[in-house]
């Protein structure tokens, strides 16, 4: 115990306490983080968009370099048909979920390329998840956006709850959006929102289309949703995106709407405490 009194103590709220106990973190990690880009916002952009090709594909491009003027963009794609054959491939093979995760993300950073082709013209380029974690602010200070993959870099830390990764693009992208304390995110997929049931699916007649609910009203929903699962429970713990809005993007004009703050497609209420 002499010892002791030889180490220098550094002077810290949380140094002598276990950082288990939610009641004594609580006063030290509770309040709201900074919001590090307010100003971007984040557009996730389904990968069965972008299996659609060029009908689906220039469309969607017009619409987001006319957007440009308006709005500095995060745009992240999802992984789409060909993650969906990687992993059945995969799970043949009874590749553990760790190794399907990152070969599913590269198909999501594939599509990212597709797109910042598309947009060079403009300025916009395909960054690595390093470079979004560390210098988004210098790329977004030289181009209106940027793209990215909205797949979240668990890889082969991914959880194995499933044998499919569980973290998929909407996941990574809400994850990114909620950290950056964006402006805020919009979902674009092939179908007008969120419906009580797939709308594709054998019940699609019954299907309606949900214009405001929340991440809680769709826990209770039984059956399929257009994204992630795990986007649930991340919603319910947001710190800063308070809603997300869920836009068709092969209807065009529709992503321009929602951007301008229009109630287009389902607009989804996190956790997230209102400021
Ligand atoms: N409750 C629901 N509401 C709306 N669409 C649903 C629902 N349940 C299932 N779907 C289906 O989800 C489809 C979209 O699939 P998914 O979300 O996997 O594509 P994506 O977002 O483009 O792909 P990725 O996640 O790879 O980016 C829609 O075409 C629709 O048929
Ligand atoms: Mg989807």
């Amino acid at each position: 115990m002499a010892d002791t009194n030889q180490i220098k103590h550094v002077a810290s709220p949380l140094a002598r306490q276990t950082l288990l106990d939610g009641d004594l973190t609580r006063p030290v990690a509770g309040s709201r983080p900074i919001k590090l880009l307010p100003w971007v916002h984040v557009v996730k952009i389904g990968g069965r968009i972008m299996d659609r090709g060029h009908e689906a594909i220039l469309p969607l491009v017009d619409e987001l370099r006319s957007l440009l003027p308006e709005h500095r963009l995060l745009i992240l794609t999802g992984a789409g048909i060909r993650a969906r054959h990687l992993y059945s491939v995969g799970l043949d093979l009874g590749l553990p979920v760790g190794s399907l995760a990152p070969l599913a993300a590269s198909e999501a950073g594939q599509n990212g390329h597709i797109l910042a082709n598309l947009l060079a013209p403009e300025g916009v380029s395909y960054v690595e998840h390093p470079t979004i974690a560390s210098q988004l602010a210098i790329h977004l200070s030289a181009a209106r956006a940027v793209v990215g993959s909205a797949f979240p870099p668990y890889h082969h830390h991914e959880f194995p709850t499933s044998r499919i990764p569980l973290h998929r693009a909407d996941t990574g992208a809400f994850l990114l959006a909620d950290a950056l304390g964006a402006a805020g995110l919009t979902i674009v997929e092939d179908v007008d929102g969120v419906y009580t049931t797939d709308p594709n699916g054998a019940d699609g007649k019954k299907a309606e289309l949900l214009k405001e609910t929340s991440f809680a009203e769709l826990a209770k929903l039984e059956g399929t949703l257009p994204f992630d699962p795990a986007l649930i429970e991340v919603m319910a713990n947001a710190r800063h995106i308070a809603r997300v809005q869920v836009v068709n993007g092969l209807v065009p004009g529709r992503l321009t709407a929602a951007l301008r703050g229009q109630h287009v497609g389902s607009i989804i209420h996190t956790g997230a405490r209102p400021v």
